[in-house]
């Protein structure tokens, strides 16, 4: 995740794209560049850091361009540091790539180019797009069909926009899974990820779809298909206002998070059967036990963890919130594994777990959202989550990525250890990867009908919670009752369903809503008898279950749907409504949701 801004026209295209910079700042980032051309020159100016640093040195610079790309980088290959700040170029500094997404098979890529003489100055997977561009002008093709050719032997997910020396009134752009918004002004023409970059100037705009290239020049715009067909796109007109744009048109930035779930859950998982690369493989080897690590909404990723490597890979596994964690002489030696679960990769108390886990021998694989954070400097290894920054403070895809994460570090420590058979791992692999389209498909039916916003108009006025669940759908029922608890200041409790009896029960009457999460898995059974205790003490139930489960839907007061899915993927999908219903009580109830009191994103400090 990151931004790209492009600007041509009659103004200073320099001051343009950095105002349209900022304007992206909301979406996270650790560094920026700008090229331009001026005088037929192409010029990069790019830094680590804060976008004003970069325009300090911009403004030193006394060009008047007309042409310019910009872009704020999140980094995914290759530490933040100047070097691999984009823009980047080819070997004659002609060629000036910006780029949002990932080129899977950049290593390949880059391996044969190094091999054909080509040099690369930057550790990111985007350099590779300005090389093979080059080659393609060698090849006396126009910058287009450069362009055009050199996408054809992508893969991954990519938004880039390129300009050229040799074509210096031109900005050339490309999409697929990545976003990509092209502005139409008057006598000036613009590009971005995303629509506030530019909503002062125009607020008229293409929306580019997968697979699409656009010629934008200062008078016009022309979009092509990947085989270089020229096809007519409508221009639409955005009735947003700056602040309404910055979250893609919802009102939270927690709801635009949920909604981008599918999206990140399949770039977590996009080309990674295997995470570890040989020469780490040893770290899935070793150990005879794991012991995860982490606090808050992290920590509820890694019980569900818990049961994906047990299950999956018959490794003993222990969990601890990380505060305590410290303080509890845990027995660690080089025979365990440490597994840092964290999205910020700042969060103090992880860090110290870490920190304490090394000092005693072991080894750390750390599964962290936010690339060149303390944690994965620190880690033995790190596995990336890919779920774009996360500006709500309360989590939601870097939960669904973390479990992502998680659940692929089963199947391979499963696979290395062989105690899987291949039809099993072909089984969860391919369940797996249907998880985003299934997690879409609920979410689609959400925004039609709205079932969980009515069922949280019917509740957002209650003064407690409970929230049930057994087996991978424990930590499901810790989790809903942290997001409730945490945006709208309902007291709400997470309890193992068979746990009731020994004391919760005790609370339930007919003002207490009940969240049961009960899809259809081995403990099926032992739920539904849990509703039934629930409803003989006129609680009300709101049920997560699956269309067949009717014993479920004829007890329940509200039932919502989701998708089948093997029982221990789950946790992906029953999550998800558990989201939402606290999103929509905290937004009914008034509250700032993004921010809510006491609370910071980071949580630096002990
Ligand atoms: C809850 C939430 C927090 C974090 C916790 C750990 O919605 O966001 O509970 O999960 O503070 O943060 P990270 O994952 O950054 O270590």
């Amino acid at each position: 995740m990151c931004g790209i801004v492009g600007y041509i026209g009659k103004d200073n295209a320099k001051n343009i794209v950095i105002n349209g910079l900022k304007r992206l700042e909301y979406r996270g980032y650790d560094s920026a560049g700008v090229a331009f051309i001026d005088s037929g020159k192409l010029k990069i100016y790019k830094k680590s850091g804060k976008i004003r640093d970069l325009e300090f040195e911009l403004n030193r610079d006394l060009s008047l361009p007309h042409i310019a790309i910009g872009h704020t980088r999140w980094a995914t290959h290759g530490e933040p540091n100047d070097v691999n700040a984009h823009p980047h170029v080819d070997c004659t500094g002609k060629i000036a790539v910006v780029h949002n997404g990932i080129i899977e098979n950049f290593t390949e890529l880059k391996k044969e180019l190094e091999s054909r003489g080509h040099i690369f100055k930057s550790k990111t997977d985007t350099e590779v797009i300005a090389h093979l561009v080059e080659e393609e002008i060698k090849n006396g093709k126009n910058l287009l069909s450069a362009v055009l050719s050199a996408t054809s032997k992508l893969k991954g997910s990519y938004a880039a926009a390129v300009i050229y020396e040799g074509e210096p009134d031109k900005i050339v752009c490309v999409r697929k899974d990545s976003p990509l918004v092209i502005g139409v002004g008057e006598g000036e023409n613009f590009l971005a990820s995303d629509v506030p970059a530019f909503l002062s100037y125009t607020n008229r705009v293409i929306f580019l779809d997968d697979n699409e290239c656009a010629v934008i020049t200062a008078d016009n715009v022309h979009i092509f298909d990947l085989n270089g067909n020229e096809i007519t796109k409508e221009t639409k007109e955005i009735p947003w206002s700056i602040a309404q744009a910055e979250k893609g048109g919802y009102k939270h930035f927690m709801i635009k998070e949920i909604y981008e779930q599918p999206r990140a859950v399949a770039d977590t998982i996009s080309g990674k059967l295997s995470l570890f690369e040989e020469n780490n493989r040893e770290l899935l080897t070793t150990f005879g036990k794991i012991q995860i690590v982490a606090c808050g909404t992290s920590y509820h990723a890694g019980l569900v963890g818990k049961f994906f490597i047990e299950s999956v890979a018959g490794i003993p596994v222990s969990v601890d919130y990380a505060s305590e964690y410290r303080y509890r002489n845990p027995i660690i030696d080089e025979k365990t594994l440490i597994i840092a679960i964290s999205q910020s990769g700042e969060t103090a108390d992880t860090l110290a777990a870490v920190r304490l886990a090394k000092k005693k021998g072991a080894k750390v694989v750390a599964i962290c959202n936010v690339i060149g954070s303390t944690i994965t400097r620190e880690a033995d290894y790190t596995i990336y989550t890919h779920a774009g920054p996360e500006i709500s403070v309360a989590s939601t895809k870097a939960f669904t990525t973390q479990l992502a994460a998680l659940f692929l570090f089963a199947v391979e420590a499963a696979r290395i250890r062989n105690k899987i058979t291949k039809k099993k791992e072909e089984r969860l692999l391919k369940a797996l990867s249907e998880i985003p389209a299934k997690m879409k498909e609920f979410l689609d039916r959400e925004s039609e009908e709205g079932q969980v916003r009515k069922i949280a108009l019917e509740f957002y006025n209650s003064q407690d919670a409970l929230y049930l669940g057994r087996f991978v759908n424990y930590p499901i029922a810790l989790e809903g009752a942290l997001k409730l608890k945490e945006i709208s200041y309902i007291h709400a409790e997470g309890y193992p369903a068979g746990e009731m009896k020994h004391g919760p029960i005790a609370l339930i009457d007919e003002k207490m809503p009940v969240v049961v999460v009960v899809p259809r898995d081995r403990v099926y059974e032992k739920m539904v008898s849990n509703i039934e205790e629930v409803k003989a003490r006129k609680g009300k139930v709101i049920a997560i279950t699956n269309r067949d489960c009717l014993e479920v839907k004829k007890l329940a007061d509200f039932a919502i749907e989701i998708p089948e899915t093997e029982e221990l993927l789950y946790p992906f999908l029953t999550v998800v409504p558990l989201q939402l219903f606290a999103y929509h009580i905290a937004d009914f109830l008034g509250y700032d949701v993004d921010q809510p009191r006491n609370l910071a994103k980071s949580v630096t400090v002990e």
